[in-house]
């Protein structure tokens, strides 16, 4: 077989000017992976969601980041994370904030589909299946939740491919499949609680990813990259392009920016971090966070 290559990239976070915040910085970042990512000209490219600054807030920025991916020669194959269509479900608050109205919303998850098409998608490239989806559903409640699991279960009786690569947002886990759920009301423990899936979704999500002969998992949303493996498979949890996070969860956790590239030969499936080879410090304006709508003063956006 030719070898071959595929990207992972997640959080990038490109934003707009005419928003109530804007980080020029993560934009040029954007173009950096960008070019890097045509030096490379891998076969396909995996986004793995936080594509927008605000892309639940702002459609337009949904807009604008697709007219970036639709002008790259490769195809790519996208998922939401939670900027871009509100955070996984929870009934209680965090010590940080109202994590219950950060909930994600239906009106969110239909206005990510009329941008990027469907919120779940299974495609084949050569001798891999690549199946991604909506992790933010799991756990949630939501109608769309049911059709998610009822995909799921589909995904087992499928004839295998040579390899499966599974993509998702939210780490499935922080530390082992078998952790309890963080309890989301500790300081201790709220962003191991914000950063993974809680069960009982994450063990029925184990149980598909094991019946679905999957060799590899990639996520997001952490913004550090880490590397661990369980009954056989591959987790790599992500580097962000846009701004690291917890660089000191993990003695071994790295959170350079940058994203992650795979060569497929004969041998299996090659994994290679490609740190951004510039990292830009332009200021912007605005509060970090999830500011609620008051919060947001659009009088301080660079464009009317
Ligand atoms: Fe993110």
């Amino acid at each position: 077989m030719q070898p071959w290559s595929f990207i992972h990239i997640t959080d990038i976070h490109v934003g707009s000017p005419r928003s109530f915040r804007y980080a020029p910085a993560w934009n040029e970042n954007w173009q950096s992976a960008q070019q890097q990512m045509l030096d490379i000209q891998p076969d396909l490219l995996l986004i793995g969601g936080d594509i927008a600054r605000d892309g639940l807030i702002h459609r337009f920025e949904l807009e604008n980041i697709k007219q970036d991916l639709d002008a790259l020669p490769f195809p790519y194959h996208v998922i939401p994370g939670n900027m871009d269509i509100g955070n996984k479900k929870t009934q209680v608050a965090g010590p940080r904030r109202d994590d219950v109205s950060l909930n994600v919303q239906l009106e969110a998850l239909e206005q990510f589909q009329e941008v990027f098409g469907a919120l779940w998608w299974r495609t084949e490239h050569r001798n891999i299946r690549f199946s991604g989806f909506c992790d933010i559903l799991i756990n949630s409640g939501l109608p769309l939740e049911q059709d998610l699991w009822d995909w799921m279960e589909a995904q087992k009786v499928l004839p295998p491919e040579q390899h499966h690569v599974w993509l998702m947002h939210y780490a499935l886990f922080v530390d082992t499949p078998e952790e309890p759920n963080f309890d989301i009301a500790s300081k201790e423990t709220y962003h191991d609680w914000y950063f993974g899936i809680d069960e009982p979704g994450r063990s029925r999500l184990y149980e598909v990813f094991k019946n679905t002969q999957a060799d590899i998992v990639l996520s997001g949303h952490i913004h550090c990259r880490k590397y661990q493996q369980t009954d056989g498979i591959r987790f790599y949890k992500g580097p962000a392009t846009s701004f690291p996070q917890w660089p000191d969860r993990w003695p071994d956790g790295d959170a350079t920016l940058g994203f992650q590239h795979f060569n497929v030969t004969d041998d299996g499936i090659e994994y290679t971090f490609i740190p951004l080879n510039h990292v830009s410090s332009t200021k912007g304006y605005g509060p970090g966070g999830h500011p609620q709508p008051e919060e947001r003063d659009y009088g301080l956006a660079w464009e009317k």
